[in-house]
């Protein structure tokens, strides 16, 4: 059995959800965690979760929405998190891939979600891109709360900085792409800190990379993985599943 700790699940990507997730079931897939990370998608996610015993949620507002979130979203979210199926806040983080403009507005929304994981002691999920030493350094300013680093795609050297600080890696579809450096990462840091994750609907793996994602293909990364590192696929889910239940606190 497999957790896909990270995916999004919405009718705007989905023809059919029921249809989804019995496909994931069929896959081996026992739980999903789906990310709801602006104000309609948290509704929408939050609608699954009780519709659907197999269907968990992290929440929070993506960096992309630090121009648009308010004070009364924040409030709002604050109710959201106490939800049972809530486990916990992201994808939150920063994100300097389209310009570094907003820089001030996305710390400041960074900073506001991770006060709340510490107050309501919920892991996050961390979305980074281009914002690495940044991203690091509002981590440390919150050492009791811990997470998943959510597609990592960094080098050794900050795998092993954030896996220190008792942060997992989620590891997706890129660990199967031809040109990807991910393998050199998974070899230096094991089983011990990693978490599997589609991030459906993108960055299907290999051979389906350009399709549409979902979570009945986390048994293709694991696969990899399992390659990497010359040990069973059957390790690969026991470990990564239970790295998934410590971290999000799930039986
Ligand atoms: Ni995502």
């Amino acid at each position: 059995m497999f957790i896909d700790t990270h995916c999004h699940l919405s009718t705007e990507d989905y023809e059919d959800i029921n249809s989804i997730l019995l496909e994931n079931r069929e896959s081996g897939i026992s739980k999903i965690i789906v990310s709801g990370c602006t104000r309609d998608s948290i509704i929408e996610t939050l609608f699954y979760c009780d519709q659907y015993e197999d269907v968990y949620c992290t929440i929070g507002y993506h960096p992309s929405e630090a121009g648009i979130t308010t004070e009364e979203d924040l409030l709002l979210l604050e109710k959201q998190i106490q939800n049972k199926k809530v486990v916990g806040i992201g994808e939150i983080g920063l994100d300097y891939h389209y310009g570094k403009e907003d820089i001030s507005l996305q710390k400041e929304l960074f900073h506001k979600q991770m006060k709340l994981a510490e107050k309501y002691h919920l892991p996050v999920v961390i979305h980074s891109r281009d914002a690495t030493q940044d991203t690091i350094d509002v981590l440390k300013e919150y050492p009791t709360v811990k997470g998943d680093i959510h597609c990592f795609s960094g080098s050794i050297e900050t795998a092993m900085i954030y896996t220190k600080m008792g942060y997992f890696l989620g590891i997706g579809g890129v660990v199967t792409f031809k040109n990807s450096n991910l393998f050199k990462v998974i070899e230096a840091i094991g089983l011990s800190h990693i978490l599997l994750e589609t991030d459906a609907p993108y960055l299907a793996p290999e051979p389906y990379r350009g399709r549409i994602n979902s979570s009945k293909y986390i048994p293709v990364i694991a696969s990899r993985i399992a390659e990497i590192l010359c040990v069973s696929v059957d390790e690969v889910s026991k470990k990564t599943t239970q790295n998934a239940c410590t971290l999000f606190d799930l039986q």
